[in-house]
């Protein structure tokens, strides 16, 4: 029987008939949710589906759902997809690493430059009229040449930004990630190892590049601000929830650092009344790291080959539990 294949994730018309051709495509558009019980003899039906990183996977959703084989989603983190449950119900997930991290690395690197160069205060002065009217610009920003850049996490995207930092603006690379130092002879960018306390003590720009995890949740807060210098700042797009971002806002205010750029915030979008949104040395923007037109389509590429190939009893190229094959 052709497959039913719930396509919850922005798609290219070609992707589309790509899906079309292999089985029956149940489109599902941003405003409704896939619980929805106008969709529940859809989903169980399903084979597959494919799902950008807004959608909650939930238990409840796979257990509505006997006959799926394949949840691809268009995106690494696969935090939204209750992955447990899938492994128990032999459902494979799969994801989309190393075609965006290209497109992170650049605005991991667009955040950065923009704190240490006040990008955004000085755009405010010019639209405001301070330029014009010949008043007191913002202070001048500082160099990057040199500068500490501390990376928490040396996965993919985090080896990026080394490379970026350290080969494009002469920066001095530090990281730690939790199962120890790389061996040196997988990675040609000159950086140095350290402990996770050193590593927030001695950035100037520590930026985050760890998965969302029960682990990971919460786990740069206040201790982890009171090591950082007054003169740090802190970069995050990896998931707005690893940071707590009570700890961040009084770090913030208090000037324990010297400010945030922030493509991931714990609730997204943050509620308007959010103070992270009035505080002055914070940039945010909508989780876009990975957003250009090239690899996005790339991701939603590989997320619908990794779909077609499980549908059709084949491997797909990126996994994240293989114990539900086994
Ligand atoms: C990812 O791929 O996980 C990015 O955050 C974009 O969704």
């Amino acid at each position: 029987m052709a497959p039913t294949i719930i396509v919850a994730a922005p798609v290219s018309d070609s992707l589309l008939g790509m899906l079309r051709a292999a089985g029956r495509v149940v489109q599902v558009d941003d405003a409704q949710a896939l619980d929805d019980p106008r969709l529940n003899d859809q989903i169980a039906d399903a084979t597959g589906i494919l799902a950008s990183n807004t959608r909650r996977i939930s238990a409840g959703i796979l257990s509505s759902a006997p006959h799926l084989k394949v949840v691809s989603t268009v995106s690494v983190g696969v935090d939204h997809i209750d992955v447990n449950e899938a492994t128990a119900r032999k459902v494979v997930v799969c994801n989309t690493p190393g075609v965006l991290d290209g497109a992170v690395a650049e605005f991991t690197m667009l955040l950065i430059l923009s704190l240490a160069r006040r990008a955004i205060d000085n755009w405010r002065a010019v639209q405001t009229g301070i330029w014009s009217r010949g008043e007191q610009l913002p202070p001048f920003g500082n160099d990057l040449r040199g500068k500490a850049l501390g990376v928490l996490g040396m996965g993919r995207t985090g080896r990026a930004v080394a490379r970026l930092a350290s080969d494009g603006f002469g920066m001095q690379v530090m990281y730690h990630k939790r199962s120890g130092a790389l061996p040196s002879a997988t990675t040609d960018v000159r950086m140095e190892y350290v402990g996770r306390s050193e590593l927030f003590r001695r950035a100037d720009f520590l930026t985050l590049h760890v998965d969302l995890n029960p682990e990971t949740r919460g786990s740069v807060g206040r201790a982890e601000f009171d090591l950082m210098k007054d003169s740090a700042y802190l970069i995050n797009v990896s998931r707005g929830a690893v940071v707590d971002e009570d700890a961040l806002i009084e770090a913030l205010r208090g000037r324990r650092i010297a400010g945030a750029g922030l493509d991931v915030t714990q609730s997204e979008p943050p509620p308007l009344d959010s103070p992270l949104l009035r505080l002055p040395n914070v940039i945010i923007t909508p989780h876009i790291a990975s957003a250009t037109m090239e690899t996005r389509q790339s991701m939603a590429e590989m997320a619908v080959r990794n779909l077609l190939a499980v549908c059709s009893g084949n491997a797909p190229e990126a996994i994240v539990n293989p114990e539900a094959v086994a």
